[in-house]
């Protein structure tokens, strides 16, 4: 069958021989912070769907990152971790000091399959509240706020003025009976969202109290949660700062607060600087904190690498030790949900950007390295020796040692690669890249994890069909179908 000529190929690969590998600046040590990684290669955040429904860690989570350990890359980033006490799925969280020994048997086992080689941070975030798409007649009926300001575009509708002075509960059923683009010409935006897609929160809803007082939370909230990381034994933590989450969105150009929080460039890092300075008090200066930021927002008016170089500047002058960079994955511009489903900021355009697949205009290989390159000069113009991680379709060896070699990044990260085949970094760096498993960016595991069911590769099970020796006593995900961590490969 010929390929798709729709689809980006996946470019092929020329793999080292271990001596080329062992004498590469991919293999080479780096210090990031406190702490040194024994090699640049990096395994960004992924939440796999593996935690207990009220947050702990569990044995298929030590399963998860056991096995990305084999793989003994340089640095391990553990899943976005709340930073919050607060029910949340099963996404890890951090928000109480009961979750310390889970997150510390957590180390012990990326240690001890490892044998020590791979540094370990755990990604801390935090996330406002967003909530299903409703029913029309339950929205209708319960949620919508009905005021003056409806009944007088009702009036002014030529077709509303009929139902505008009804009481209440019968204007409600009367405009459940309107044609649908009826009933949005008398609605506001943020109520056509609320029906459309569900209800989101923004920064910039400072009209609640909780989140007029993010300012005053958040610093603590991080400092105490980088806190208990530092407690279990990790080697450092990676402020989440990427995406559709709080912190993104203080940063974000769309954010304009007028408490001194949003606004300007310096108005909208501010609070992003505070939590970082925050941390650093609390952990002392001999830990690793670094960051995880947007290099471009991709939505439009969103912010863009102008922004993220500022953004990077002030988080490193703040004493953040590296900076990861992404892309995109906004709520702004993601497709309808389904009615009863929440909205996912993986699938508009920015969403595709964040995590691009074959189908992209242009592939995803490489995609966002001109996004590290521009922050990394704009860090080290301005004397900030803060490293930068660059990911994004980053698969193989010379790809990722030109970015090394050319000052593009410092460390190169690879999540989709590294779900497909976690072993890849030592079968590089033992000169046997030709039995790597190439990841085929077609997405299954992103479809997975939008359905916030347990993340597996596409890859791993067609090994499985294909007759795996360790089939007999292998883990499987709830609906029994797929394997749950990678097939075994001894080195
Ligand atoms: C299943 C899955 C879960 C992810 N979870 C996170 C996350 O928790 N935090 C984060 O910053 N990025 C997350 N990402 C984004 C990746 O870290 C990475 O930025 C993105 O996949 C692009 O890199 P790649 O082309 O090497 O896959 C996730 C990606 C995938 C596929
Ligand atoms: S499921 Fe597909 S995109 Fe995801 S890691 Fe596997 S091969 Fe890559």
């Amino acid at each position: 069958m010929s390929p798709d000529p729709r689809l980006a190929r996946i470019p092929p690969a020329r793999w080292p021989s271990r001596e080329e590998a062992v004498a590469s600046r991919l293999f080479s040590a780096l210090r990031v912070g406190a702490c040194t990684a024994r090699t640049r290669t990096w395994v960004p955040a992924m939440v796999p769907w593996r935690a207990s429904a009220d947050g702990f860690v569990t044995d298929d989570v030590l399963d998860w990152y056991g096995r990305f350990a084999d793989g003994r890359p340089g640095v391990l980033v553990v899943e976005a971790t709340g930073i919050r006490d607060v029910p949340s799925g099963p996404l890890l969280r951090a928000g109480d000091d009961r979750f310390v020994p889970g997150l510390r048997r957590l180390v012990d086992v990326v240690r001890e399959r490892s044998g020590g080689r791979t540094r370990l941070f755990l990604q801390v975030l935090d996330f406002l509240a967003v909530k299903r798409r409703p029913e029309k007649a339950t929205w209708v009926r319960r949620f919508l706020r009905l005021g003056d300001v409806h009944r007088e575009r009702l009036e002014r509708s030529p077709t509303g003025a009929g139902i505008a002075r009804l009481p209440e509960a019968e204007l409600r059923e009367a405009l459940l009976a309107l044609p649908h683009a009826e009933l949005l010409a008398i609605l506001d935006a943020r109520e056509v969202e609320e029906l459309e897609k569900g209800y989101r929160e923004r920064v910039t809803d400072v009209h609640q109290p909780h989140v007029r007082e993010l300012p005053r939370v958040l610093p603590g909230l991080f400092a105490a949660a980088a806190a208990r990381a530092r407690e279990a034994g990790f080697d450092g933590v990676e402020l989440h700062y990427a995406h559709a989450y709080t912190l993104a969105s203080f940063l974000s150009r769309t954010n304009d607060r007028a408490d001194g929080y949003g606004g300007t460039l310096a108005g909208r890092a501010r609070l992003a600087v505070e939590v970082a300075e925050a941390v650093r008090a609390r952990v002392g200066t001999d830990w690793t904190v670094g960051v995880r930021l947007l290099g471009d927002e991709a939505i439009p008016g969103g912010s863009t690498i102008e922004d993220a170089c500022h953004h990077a500047l002030a988080l490193a002058r703040a004493g953040l030790d590296f900076v990861s960079v992404s892309k995109g994955g906004k709520f702004d511009d993601a497709q309808q949900p389904k009615v009863g489903e929440a909205v996912y900021p993986y699938t508009g355009p920015s969403g595709h950007e964040c995590m691009p697949t074959v189908k992209i205009e242009g592939g995803p290989f490489g995609r966002n390295l001109h996004l590290a390159r521009a922050i990394r000069a704009h860090l080290r113009g301005a004397g900030c020796t803060s490293a930068v991680v660059a990911s994004g379709g980053m698969n193989d060896f010379e790809g990722a040692e030109r970015a090394l070699a050319d000052g593009t990044c410092d460390f190169v990260a690879a999540a989709r690669q590294s779900l497909a085949d976690p072993d890849w970094w030592l079968k590089l760096e033992l000169g046997r890249g030709a039995e790597i498993r190439r990841c085929l960016y077609t997405n299954y595991c992103e479809a997975l994890d939008q359905r916030h069911e347990q993340v597996t590769c596409q890859l791993w099970d067609r090994d499985m069909a294909a007759g795996d020796p360790g089939r007999a006593g292998i883990a499987r995900s709830n609906d029994g179908r797929r394997r749950l961590v990678p097939p075994p490969w001894r080195a």
